[in-house]
């Protein structure tokens, strides 16, 4: 099969969050498949900085810009990776979404909008980019503009749609729409009109054959009003057309055996040299060196989602119990100074290092003994399946890929299955009781080992869910026969 993996980011070459990490293990899993698939993303700056050997393959116009597509494979594998470069919209500093100041980029609209356009090109195989494309696998807000566009072509690939995280739908003005020279018919609420905004998810949402997201749970809870931002009859409405596949890792990247990341690498014979990186954790961010005080991590975007305020409600009472916190994440400015706060109070208890940095994430995964993430919706999350191969047990909300992933440790009798802790509630008391139950475990050692053991034990390599996607497109593109170009 062809596939083009259209999508906003991709590791290493840029990433805000954990479509990135998708968007680089996914199709390196459906390479190994033996399928032909091609990533396409814009041309940021970071991108054009580290991307190897980049040769222009095509090139088109759009909007008033002439737009260069170079062809370079994704560091470290064979997967190539075509980029839309277009220097007065991507070749800029910093974020792919935001300016120095967290603010949207103005003219977002039109840097998507070209984003796609470029991508229905390659789509109908209309440059001298020779490659017939079976289906076009589009990733959130950014790609959503091209099922829409696609959908005037008679002869046209297939396409699906995955969402990675419904509260961000990229909705503009009216104008915008209007500014873009969109056909006009897609402006209605059956099109990419939204309570009379312009909202590029809907495109995606209304027009793609197919549509995936990447949790089971969190295909079910986006059906909801609670978890369906103003979607869900929508989404509910194309239930028939509605799959949830459970994200994948990277386990070269994410492997304690062989990770160069960290001080000392371990596995399920050698787990004793885990309590080494804890070590190492902690002379790190100038926390007491202690091998038997328990330590939870947190590496997150610190944004609503990821239940901050449910742990900073709490702090006052987890402060007072034995354990160290290590907090690593970026993010609301509100967040961040709160937790900076926290820390220069309690610095033998709270270490909290905001940025963005890739290799004490990886530390603070083996270093850790719990691993936080009391989500209030998570679509899948990856944090969860890192902590689990490196034997940190996370402390969870039951939500999407989260429910879908993490067995609460119950009890003696759950020792047998359990790999983790989930809170009965969305709360912060919940919090504090489930820290509680943890720690309790934390001082039961031959408990606590097992669960480590099942934890590591699990598979969460792209394996099964590669394969679940192939499914996935062979229903699309047989359920779809006249379609392929
Ligand atoms: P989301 O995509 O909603 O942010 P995920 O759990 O799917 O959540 O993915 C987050 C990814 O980003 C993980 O790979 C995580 O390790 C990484 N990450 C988040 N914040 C940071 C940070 N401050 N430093 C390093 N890595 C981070
Ligand atoms: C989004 C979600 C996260 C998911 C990731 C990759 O950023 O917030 O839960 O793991 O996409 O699919």
């Amino acid at each position: 099969m062809n596939i083009l993996f259209a999508t906003s980011e991709v590791y290493p070459l840029v990433k805000t969050g954990g479509l990135a990490d998708v968007s680089a293990s996914l199709p390196r899993a459906l390479l190994q498949l033996k399928q032909d698939i091609r990533i396409v993303l814009p041309a940021y700056q970071t991108v054009l900085e580290q991307a190897v050997a980049a040769k222009k393959v095509a090139e088109c116009h759009h909007y008033g810009f002439d737009i260069d597509i170079l062809q370079t494979l994704l560091p470290g594998t064979r997967v190539k990776v075509l980029m839309v470069d277009c220097p007065a919209l991507f070749d800029r500093p910093g974020n792919p979404y935001l300016n120095a100041i967290g603010d949207e980029w103005q003219d977002n609209p039109l840097r998507f909008a070209l984003f796609n356009q470029v991508v229905v090109d390659i789509a109908l195989n209309r440059l001298v980019y020779d490659w017939s494309v079976d289906l076009v696998h589009c990733n959130d807000w950014q790609t959503g503009l091209t099922p829409a566009l696609l959908s005037l072509f008679e002869h046209r690939p297939a396409t699906l749609f995955s969402i990675h995280n419904l509260a961000y739908q990229g909705i503009y003005a009216k104008q915008a729409f209007f500014d873009l020279g969109l056909p006009e018919y897609l402006w209605s609420m059956h099109g990419l009109e939204f309570h009379d905004l312009f909202s590029f998810i809907k495109g995606g949402l209304n027009f793609a054959d197919r549509i995936s997201t990447v949790s089971p749970s969190y295909a079910e809870e986006i059906q909801t009003a609670e978890y369906g931002y103003g979607l869900e009859d929508l989404l509910h409405h194309r239930k028939a057309d509605l799959s949830g596949i459970l994200n994948g890792i990277d386990t070269e990247v994410w492997n304690p055996g062989t990770d160069k990341l960290i001080t000392h690498q371990y596995n399920r014979r050698s787990l004793a040299k885990k309590s080494e990186n804890k070590r190492a954790l902690q002379q790190r961010l100038d926390l007491p060196v202690d091998a038997h005080i328990p330590v939870f991590g947190l590496i997150s975007r610190l944004v609503e989602q990821k239940g901050i305020d449910l742990i900073l409600a709490a702090l006052a009472e987890i402060i007072k119990r034995p354990l160290q916190l290590v907090f690593l994440g970026s993010g609301q400015s509100h967040y961040e100074q709160q937790l900076m706060d926290w820390a220069r109070i309690h610095p033998d208890k709270l270490a909290v290092f905001l940025g963005y940095d890739e290799a004490l994430a990886h530390q603070i995964e083996a270093g850790s003994d719990f691993f936080l993430m009391p989500s209030l919706f998570e679509p899948c999350g990856l944090n969860q399946f890192y902590s689990l191969r490196y034997g940190t047990l996370p402390v969870v909300t039951a939500v999407g890929g989260l429910a879908d992933s993490v067995i609460d440790y119950t009890g003696q009798s759950g020792a047998a299955s359990g790999n983790g802790f989930v809170l009965a509630e969305k709360t912060s008391d919940a919090l504090m009781t489930t820290m509680e139950r943890a720690l309790a475990v934390y001082h039961q050692p031959q408990i606590w080992q097992r669960l480590q053991l099942n934890a590591m034990a699990q598979d969460h390599s792209w394996k099964s869910s590669a394969k679940e996607y192939l499914q996935l497109y062979q229903m699309v593109l047989d359920q779809h026969p006249k379609v392929t170009v």
